[in-house]
């Protein structure tokens, strides 16, 4: 069974072809960040004209790496939700009309729940790739950790999951991307901020925990503690434009706020998932979204949850048709609910 995913949620117009729901063939993807770099995050309007662009290439070219043709594919999945509205609808629209005109079943994709596929995949021909040695088992954690989600989810089986928590406010990696923004580190914030706290003590600076229900997580209070911390640092008080910060702060004090904020984020991630691990003793535990890619998370959650974590390659852990793939594979071989390639719409806000 080959399935076609097709991913353009955000700025990433993905397109790839998985095989049962584990081997990789393609995962091709045109990203439009370079054009977002200038306003220090996605525009929504550019990102839509980037994916009429170049979907339609990145699909060809999907097919071309994995050396299929339309007749070896046997279903299309396309993300649906939850992501940028005018971004959705292309990938959605390209879709439909792809699956009405080769006679292809078509399944819509949760974006989210596709991060977790990514942990799926475990073979591949394309080089250069990390893979997972094998699929994790059920019961599972996932730990979802993203620009736009935070979220621990306990699956029991493929489509049988109970949603443990989520954040409130803020997802993680927006606290990241916006802490970046206060200490004029480049967009994408994530990277710059791990790359800026691995020079800095993270013990430097004291910085709140919220205090949540159970699983549920709030990160919105600890970027703001993270801005009154840098007005403090520059003897201003809490009216100092958040935009001057940037210029008055040294080196040194970027790299330790960096890194203070950096532990308190990823503790409070993992302190949630320890509660987890200790209440559902899951089999196996993975992490799914772009903040997989960050060292310190790994690091925190190998010390103290003492259960052997597989990682997908990072290319994987970010936006990308793979994970759409993969879990279309399992959609289309569970006998999952096709959609109507007449009517599927999108979910901006969907959820899981
Ligand atoms: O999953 P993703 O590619 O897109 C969403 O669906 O949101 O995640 C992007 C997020 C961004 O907020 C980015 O700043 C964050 O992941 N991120 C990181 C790191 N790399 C990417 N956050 C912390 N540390 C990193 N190394
Ligand atoms: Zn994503």
């Amino acid at each position: 069974m080959r399935i076609l995913g097709i991913e353009t949620s955000c700025d990433e117009t993905a397109a790839a072809v998985v095989e049962d729901g584990r081997r990789l063939l393609s995962n091709a993807v045109a990203s439009s960040m370079d054009l977002h770099v200038q306003y220090g995050g996605v525009v929504p309007e550019v990102a839509a004209r980037s994916h009429i662009e170049v979907i339609l290439p990145i699909i060809q070219q999907a097919l071309d790496d994995a050396g299929c043709t339309w007749a070896d594919i046997d279903g299309i999945a396309v993300t649906y939700g939850a992501g940028l509205g005018g971004s959705l609808l292309i990938g959605v629209l390209t879709a439909r009309t792809l699956a009405i005109a080769h006679s292809k079943p078509l399944y819509a994709i949760n974006h989210v729940e596709a991060h977790v596929y990514a942990n799926f995949l475990t073979e591949t021909s394309l080089p250069g790739l990390a893979m997972r040695m094998e699929q994790p088992s059920f019961p599972m954690l996932a730990i979802i950790v993203s620009g736009g989600h935070t979220q621990l989810v306990l699956f029991r089986d493929h489509f049988d999951y109970t949603l443990l928590g989520q954040t409130q406010d803020d997802a993680i990696g927006e606290a990241f991307d916006k802490v970046a923004k206060i200490l004029g580190l480049p967009y994408p914030g994530g990277p710059s901020v791990a790359k800026a706290a691995a020079q800095g003590n993270p013990t430097a600076f004291r910085l709140p925990k919220a205090k949540m229900s159970k699983y549920d997580f709030s990160f919105s209070g600890l970027k703001t503690a993270v801005l009154r911390l840098a007005q403090a640092q520059i003897g201003e008080d809490y009216g100092f434009p958040s935009i001057k910060l940037p210029g008055r702060l040294s080196v040194a004090q970027k790299r330790d706020i960096a890194a203070s904020f950096q532990r308190v984020a990823i503790e409070t991630v993992v302190d949630k998932a320890k509660l987890a691990c200790d209440e559902f003793a899951p089999s196996s535990i993975v992490i799914a979204g772009g903040v997989a890619a960050n060292a310190d998370l790994r690091r925190q959650l190998t010390d103290r949850l003492h259960i052997a974590i597989e990682y997908p390659d990072i290319r994987l852990c970010t936006d990308n048709g793979a994970m759409v793939a993969a879990l279309g594979c399992f959609k289309a071989s569970l006998n999952q609910p096709q959609a109507d390639p007449y009517s599927l719409g999108i979910e901006p806000n969907l959820s899981m």
